[in-house]
């Protein structure tokens, strides 16, 4: 990694904040931010442990604590109304982070009062709602949760058909998620699913060689983290053969990884395989709320520790449009946004923030960087 200047890294941070960006893996129930866990009526020890753990620069903890961070959203989110709030005010997080193109993901739950049906619609209202339609579209991905027996994930996906027939422009695709130490994959639950939505699964986020054998030959439309599949990190070379085959896009979420403690640095994050070979992958937060981050601090941390100019992140979010469950028609206008900003917007920004650099006082600059800390982990880039 060269070394830079904190000025370089506000710059850069800068570029990908103003960049349109289009985010494939976000978890609703991972992604509130603890304004919004307080709107919706968690208690402030809960949020202040919460922030201790969300809030402090990675460092590993285990899966299975990670997955513990997820009750401080359960506890509250029981009922239609409180699912309709996360999911507007995550909606709105991310068209604030200049994110145009959301797939927004959750497992329907069911409560007293709730059913898994209500979960859905309040979701879809939310969508329907929000006051960011100018500014971003929004898909929903529903997904099975990895630890239900094959039973359960069966009726899930029977009720998610039904809601995909109700709303067909908005519940666009199906995933797997769930602790990757627990549970299965169920290949025929996806060949069902694979005829009306698109399909994403969380795949090697452990070292699992057989279950990550068995996804790749069912071959989704993308994945998420594939984390121990290059033989470098753990994976076998007959499963990176395989994937090299079948060039599956992968859903990249650096931080979450870090953080989980299933990847030991950003340094060694396995993206530079995808980045050396230009395999295809998007750039994705995954947990915004529970691993503390943005859309824009994942690329800037890409551009950090991958020494990628901008414009080859700008083309990264270009051929991610494509990978995503949207409509022909809207990827094209999504295409075309990408193409109006980086002719307009793109020349103009570099050079004002060069600009800007040039005028600041060393004054100015000791604030703006205060400012910026507080949003990128600078000491860890
Ligand atoms: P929800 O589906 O909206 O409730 O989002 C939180 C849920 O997503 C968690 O309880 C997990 O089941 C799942 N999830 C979030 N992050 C990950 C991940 O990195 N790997 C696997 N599952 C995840
Ligand atoms: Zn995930």
């Amino acid at each position: 990694m060269k070394v830079v200047s904190r000025r370089q890294i506000m710059a850069e941070s800068e570029y990908f904040k103003q960049l349109p960006k289009v985010e494939l893996h976000a978890h609703l129930n991972g992604s509130l931010t603890e304004k919004t866990l307080e709107k919706l009526g968690c208690s402030e020890s809960a949020i202040a442990e919460y922030e201790k753990l969300t809030r402090t620069a990675p460092t590993s903890r285990s899966l299975q604590e990670c997955f513990g961070l997820f009750s401080q959203a359960y506890n509250v989110i029981k009922s239609p109304e409180s699912v309709y709030v996360a999911a507007r005010n995550v909606i709105e997080d991310f068209a604030k982070d200049n994110v145009i193109y959301l797939e927004l993901r959750t497992t329907p739950r069911a409560n007293v009062g709730m059913t898994k049906e209500d979960y859905i619609e309040a979701v879809v209202k939310a969508i329907g709602d929000h006051e960011y339609k100018n500014k971003i579209l929004v898909k929903l991905i529903l997904s099975l949760d990895r630890r239900h027996s094959k039973e359960e994930s069966e009726k899930a996906l029977e009720l998610i058909l039904r809601m995909r027939e109700k709303y067909p422009s908005v519940i666009k695709g199906i995933d797997l998620c769930g602790n990757p130490e627990e549970g299965d994959f169920h290949e025929t639950i996806f060949e069902k699913a694979k005829q009306f939505l698109g399909i994403t699964i969380h795949c090697a986020e452990v070292k699992n060689d057989s279950e990550v054998e068995r996804i790749l030959m069912f071959g989704p439309n993308r994945i998420g983290h594939g984390t121990y599949l290059h033989p470098e990190h753990g994976g076998s070379q007959k499963n990176w053969e395989l994937y090299l085959e079948k060039k599956i896009p992968l859903e990249c979420c650096l931080t979450s990884n870090i953080i989980c403690g299933t990847t030991k640095s950003y340094q060694d994050h396995h993206v530079r395989h995808w980045l050396d070979l230009k395999l295809p992958f998007s750039i994705c937060t995954d947990d915004k709320g529970v691993f503390g981050t943005t859309l824009t601090k994942e690329y800037t941390l890409v551009q950090r520790h991958f020494d990628k100019i901008p414009e080859n992140l700008w083309k990264m979010t270009y051929d991610s449009i494509s990978h995503s469950f949207a409509s022909e028609r809207e990827k094209q206008d999504l295409q075309d946004q990408l193409i109006r900003w980086f002719n307009v917007c793109h020349p103009k920004i570099v050079s004002t923030i060069q600009n800007a650099y040039n005028n600041y006082t060393p004054a100015d600059l000791d604030i703006l960087l205060e400012e910026h800390q507080r949003d990128v982990y600078i000491n860890d880039i």
